[in-house]
């Protein structure tokens, strides 16, 4: 995993430039139809309408990041912008793009001139150092964050759809969250969520993709393209332990883990990383699915995980007649619930959309805005929300 990851990265970084030589100014102009002359409280408005812009790679205001190291205006509605960017390549364009047009944004600015070079290795060591504070694992000692695992028994039940789908409704709901692939034969999140490409990397700090408001991280990509990676019990362990804690997630509140099928060692794993993450468990309607899948819930209780509820997915479908059509059955999710002693969430009908949508990295609320499935997974959301542990920032501390 390391190599892997090392090689990766030094490919990207040398393709950006960053290894080859020393960064460059390049001068971006965006021009706008001609409009009344600046004046200097337009310089106070371009300043503040920066420093509260949110940097599309770490997602936090610019005023915290120091990226802008001067910002006026001149005659003629001119805006002249140096950015120190922290990584090259398509995440730096992407901050380009976003201080340019918030610059636009701001009323009198007629053309937006942005210089900009790239930081020393030790501004970007200071960048990481102050926003990641100390650094600790996600789901870990001192972290609020509510970490579930999306399991199933076997493969194929709909253990990533649910994933996604609920990370976008989370976020969706105005929540901050974090998606960790750890299905390392089957990674598929990147493709369904439509997070594909490569994490860009601060000083030590692996920044994830984004997509619809989720920050995603996946085996995907750190797998040399085309190839088949052979995982052993100790490299999966280490590689989700470099997800947990090299990955900077920035305290989300919510940290979905899609777990790749059976009862395994990413489990075990996660179990000693996240002692705390709940599992929630996905089934068919199917009576045989169900329980298979009641050897996740075992595998759960054995390692002390909590199961929070199941999710039944593929429960009907709805014909062009308006009919329920029970294709796999029905009473699989309820009774693995029961047997589980816990709620049924939520039960997703099949959609045509989810999956078409899935293959094309929309998510069903953008395959099929409105859609039965999509209200059920938007209640789903609702109900962590609403049953979301309230976590101990300081578990050292005990009274009496
Ligand atoms: N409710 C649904 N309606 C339509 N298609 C669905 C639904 N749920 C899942 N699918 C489709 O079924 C296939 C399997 O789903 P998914 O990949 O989410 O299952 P999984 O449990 O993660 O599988 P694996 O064990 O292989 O990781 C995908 O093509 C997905 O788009
Ligand atoms: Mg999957």
């Amino acid at each position: 995993m390391g190599d892997a990851l090392i090689l990766r990265f030094a490919a990207l970084l040398s393709a950006w430039g960053l290894i080859s030589g020393h960064s460059r100014v390049t001068i971006v102009w965006s021009r706008l139809p001609a409009g009344p002359p600046m004046t200097d409280s337009k310089t106070e408005a371009l300043s503040s309408t920066l420093a509260s812009t949110i940097d599309p790679i770490l997602q936090r205001p610019l005023a915290e990041l120091g990226y802008i190291t001067s910002a006026r205006t001149k005659r003629l509605g001119a805006a002249v912008i140096d950015v120190l960017l922290p990584v090259p390549g398509p995440p730096g364009h992407a901050l380009i793009e976003t201080v340019t047009s918030a610059a636009r944004s701001v009323p009198g600015v007629r053309s937006v001139q942005i210089r900009h070079e790239l930081m020393t290795d030790e501004q970007r060591d200071d960048l990481m150092s102050r926003v990641r504070g100390e650094k600790r694992a996600v789901g870990g000692p001192g972290s609020s964050t509510y970490v579930i695992a999306v399991s199933s028994g076997k493969g194929g039940v709909g253990k990533s759809s649910v994933t996604t789908n609920l990370a976008v409704s989370l976020a969706g709901l105005g929540h901050t969250v974090g998606v960790i692939d750890a299905d390392v034969w089957g990674y598929s999140i990147p493709k369904m969520l439509g997070a594909e490409g490569a994490p860009a990397v601060i000083a030590d700090s692996i920044i994830p993709l984004r997509a619809h408001g989720v920050s995603v991280i996946s085996i995907d990509y750190f797998v040399p393209d085309g190839q088949a990676v052979v995982w052993r019990g100790p490299m999966l362990h280490k590689a989700l332990e470099q997800f947990l804690t090299d990955v900077f997630w920035d305290e989300p509140e919510f940290l979905l883990i899609d777990m790749p099928p059976g009862t395994g060692d990413i489990a075990i794993s996660i179990s000693q990383f996240v002692p705390r993450a709940r599992v929630l468990l996905v089934t068919t309607p199917q009576p045989t699915a169900s329980r298979v899948a009641s050897r996740a819930a075992r595998m759960a209780d054995r390692v002390d995980q909590k199961v929070i509820g199941v999710v039944e997915n593929m429960s009907w479908f709805v014909g062009d007649d308006g009919k329920h059509y029970e294709i796999f059955g029905s009473g699989g999710g309820a009774d693995l619930a029961e047997a589980t002693g816990v709620d049924l969430l939520a039960q997703i009908p099949i959609l045509e959309a989810m999956r078409s949508g899935a293959d094309r990295g929309d998510p069903v609320k953008v395959a099929a805005p409105g859609s039965e499935a999509v209200h059920a997974f938007d209640d789903l959301a609702r109900r962590l929300i609403a049953t979301r542990p309230r976590i101990r920032m300081h578990p050292e501390l005990r009274i009496g």
